[in-house]
C-alpha cells in the first residue's frame, strides 16, 4: 500500500458483488487511505451484496438510479455531507443492455430497449458529471473515471448495442472532460478493460470463448478486475494530474495486436 489516496473523498458507482470491478476498486481505495460513498441502483441493493462491502470498507450507501437526475442530485449533495467536503474522485462503473439481456440480435434491436441501455450505460455518465459540475462538487485536480470496452473502436459482434453505448460514453468523457478541465481543473478519462468475469461481462453471449481468445491474443494476458482497480487508483492519485480526455487501455496489450502465435497455432496445424 502506498497511501496514494490519503485524505481523498469520492463516490463509487456499480459494486454489485465481489466480482464487480467497482467492488475491487472500493477495497483498493480504502487500502490507499481514501474515503467514499457507495452507490448503486435501488434494485441492486436487494439483489447484490453491497452492504457487505459497505461494512468492510466502513462506508455509507446512498442508492441512486444513475439515469435519474433527482437521485443523482441527492447522491452528490449527501455524499459531500457524509464525507465532510468536496469530492476528489468518482468511478462510473455501470453498464446494462436490455437487448443483450433478452438475447435480441443487433440487427433486430428493440429501440425502446436500445434507448434504455444507452441511458443506463452512456448518458448516465453525462448526467453524473452535469450534477457534479453544477453543484461544484469536485475539488481542483479531482479525477473522474468511467469503464469502457474496446468494442467502441472495433467489431465484436456479440457485444451488441453495448458497443455503441461505449462509443458514446468515451465521447462524453472527452466532451465533458474539456469543460471540467477548463473550468474546474478536474480530469476525466475512460479505462478500456479486458473482458472480465463479472455479472455484466458474463451477460455477453459467448463470453467464455471471448475471454479465452483475448487472453491468448494479449502478450501480458487479460487484465483482471484487480488490475483495473489498481489502474483506477493511479488515475485517482496525484501522480496522474495532467492525464485527461483519454481512453486508456488496460488490456495486456490486446488492443495493439494483429495476431499472436497462440491464436495462429490451430490454423498452422490445418496447413500441415
Ligand atoms: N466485465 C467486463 O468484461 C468488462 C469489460 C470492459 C468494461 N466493463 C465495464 O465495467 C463496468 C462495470 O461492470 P462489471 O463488469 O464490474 O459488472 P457488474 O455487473 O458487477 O457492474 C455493473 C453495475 O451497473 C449497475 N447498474 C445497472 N443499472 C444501473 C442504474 N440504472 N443505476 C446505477 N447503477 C446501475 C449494476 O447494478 C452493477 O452494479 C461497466 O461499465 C462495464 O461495461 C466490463
Amino acid at each position: 500500500m502506498y497511501n496514494l489516496l490519503k485524505g481523498k473523498r469520492g463516490i463509487i458507482f456499480g459494486a454489485l458483488d465481489e466480482n464487480s470491478i467497482a467492488w475491487k476498486t472500493a477495497e483498493r481505495v480504502k487500502e490507499e487511505g481514501g474515503a467514499f460513498v457507495l452507490t448503486n441502483a435501488p434494485i441492486a441493493m436487494r439483489m447484490g451484496k453491497i452492504k457487505e462491502l459497505a461494512e468492510k470498507t466502513e462506508s455509507e450507501i446512498i442508492p441512486a438510479d444513475a439515469t435519474n437526475l433527482e437521485d443523482l442530485e441527492n447522491l452528490v449533495s449527501k455524499a459531500q455531507e457524509v464525507l465532510g467536503g468536496k469530492l476528489d474522485f468518482v468511478l462510473h462503473s455501470i453498464g446494462m443492455s436490455v437487448n443483450v439481456r433478452k438475447g435480441v440480435h443487433y440487427t433486430e434491436s428493440n429501440y425502446d430497449w436500445t434507448h434504455k441501455g444507452w441511458d443506463v450505460s452512456a448518458l448516465s455518465f453525462h448526467k453524473t458529471m452535469q450534477v457534479l459540475y453544477k453543484q461544484n462538487a469536485m475539488n481542483e485536480w479531482g479525477s473522474i473515471v468511467a469503464l469502457t470496452y474496446m468494442a467502441a473502436q472495433r467489431v465484436f459482434p456479440d457485444y451488441n448495442d453495448m458497443a455503441d453505448n461505449k462509443a458514446y460514453l468515451e465521447s462524453i468523457a472527452r466532451s465533458f472532460g474539456y469543460f471540467f478541465g477548463r473550468d474546474k481543473k478536474v480530469r476525466v478519462n475512460t479505462i478500456s478493460q479486458s473482458p472480465t468475469p463479472t455479472t455484466a461481462g458474463q451477460g455477453v453471449k459467448g463470453f467464455d470463448g471471448f475471454i479465452a481468445y483475448a487472453d491468448k491474443m494479449s502478450p501480458l494476458g487479460n487484465a483482471t478486475a484487480m488490475d483495473c482497480a489498481n489502474y483506477t487508483i493511479s488515475l485517482f492519485s496525484d501522480l496522474t494530474k495532467r492525464v485527461t480526455l483519454q481512453n486508456l487501455y488496460n488490456d495486456g496489450g490486446f488492443s495493439n495486436m494483429g495476431v499472436s502465435d497462440a491464436v495462429m497455432e490451430p490454423f498452422l496445424k490445418q496447413e500441415e
